[in-house]
């Protein structure tokens, strides 16, 4: 099938989504006649605690305002609850639902369960995966994991090199998630660019997360810390915010400071805190990548999907910009996420 290129702008314009269209149509579903009154959509995250999908339900409310339907939003924190809250979304009337899901393997469940309930789908943030492979036939918004990961890789080592750390006593934290493709992606790439950018393999030191949250983070940089008293200085990388803050909180317990550690995140949105202590911490920065037009999107092309019938494009990808403590109140605000 051909794909062709689009650009949306969204939400306040400098964060941009590049889709690749299918040019496929979809039937209408239903006639005005048996329409129902009003459009219901579900909005599914996984970790509804984490600022990030908090800011993603925020773009969902504001295409519900602007397009007059109803979002149900929910946390599904596992299989059990995603089962069962495509059976209550079925109950109360929805067409559709939007879903970051808590397990990439659920996809081919999921689908069964809402073609069952007649229920469209898009996919945010997690890619669904059918025997190893994308489900690249499910409507997909997300990150544009690999150009976000170098983005991350580029700004630790241009920040290493501005800072003149001597390479023999600086070292690569890299806190990964490798069972997730999106957190895959984007370390795999973000230590390339470390590696094209001159830091040598052995300098560079992986610890895996068994949970993507910051406790996960912190214990698997506590390991990592551990193994390697030698280092001096320590570049930190990670699939989002939270892993990146867990693992500068271990080296902050072990006496390093912004002077001696820089972390990069990515998301932009679990930060904001952290960026506003009055004392600078190791986290220099993040790849922002606006959540708020995420869900903005993903439902406004549910909503179209669902009234006209118009297919959404298959593959929408956002991309990312670095904030920092100098402009991040500055640039917050232009995306709409800062009031
Ligand atoms: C994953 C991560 C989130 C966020 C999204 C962005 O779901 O867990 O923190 O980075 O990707 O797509």
């Amino acid at each position: 099938m051909k794909l062709s290129p689009l650009l949306n702008l969204c939400l306040a314009c400098t964060i941009v989504l590049v889709s690749a269209c299918s040019k496929q149509a979809a039937p209408a579903s239903g006639n005005a006649a048996t329409a129902p009154a009003k459009i219901k959509i579900g909005y599914l995250v996984k970790q509804p605690e984490e600022p990030w999908f908090q800011y993603e339900i925020k773009g969902a409310q504001k295409a519900a305002a602007q397009y007059g339907f109803e979002l149900i939003s929910q946390g599904v924190q596992d299989g059990e609850k995603v089962m069962a809250m495509i059976d209550n979304l079925a109950v109360a009337g929805a067409q559709g639902f939007v879903i970051c899901t808590p397990d990439v393997r659920l996809g081919p469940a999921i689908m069964t369960r809402a073609k069952q309930r007649n229920l469209k789908v898009v996919i945010v943030d997690d890619q669904f995966v059918q025997d190893g492979k994308f489900m690249t036939e499910v409507p997909y918004v997300g990150m544009s994991a690999s150009r976000i990961g170098t983005k991350q890789g580029e700004t630790l080592a241009a920040e290493m090199k501005k800072r003149g750390w001597p390479m023999a006593e600086t070292a690569v934290c890299a806190i990964t998630f490798e069972e997730l493709d999106t957190a895959r992606e984007r370390t795999d790439s973000s230590i390339a660019a470390l590696k094209a950018a001159g830091i040598p393999a052995d300098r560079i030191f992986k610890a895996a997360q068994k949970s993507t949250d910051i406790p996960g983070s912190f214990d698997a940089a506590n390991v990592l810390l551990t193994q390697h008293p030698e280092v001096k200085r320590w570049l930190i990388l990670g699939m989002n915010d939270s892993a990146v803050l867990g693992a500068v909180r271990a080296v902050e317990q072990r006496g390093f400071t912004a002077e001696t550690a820089v972390g990069v995140g990515i998301n932009g949105t679990d930060c904001i805190d952290e960026l506003r202590k009055a004392k600078p911490t190791p986290f220099f920065g993040s790849m922002l990548a606006s959540a708020p037009a995420e869900g903005f999107a993903s439902t406004e092309m549910l909503y179209k999907w669902i009234k006209d019938g118009t297919m959404p494009p298959l593959d929408t990808r956002s991309e990312g910009m670095l904030i920092t403590r100098e402009n991040f109140e500055e640039v917050l605000k232009r995306e709409g996420i800062l009031p």
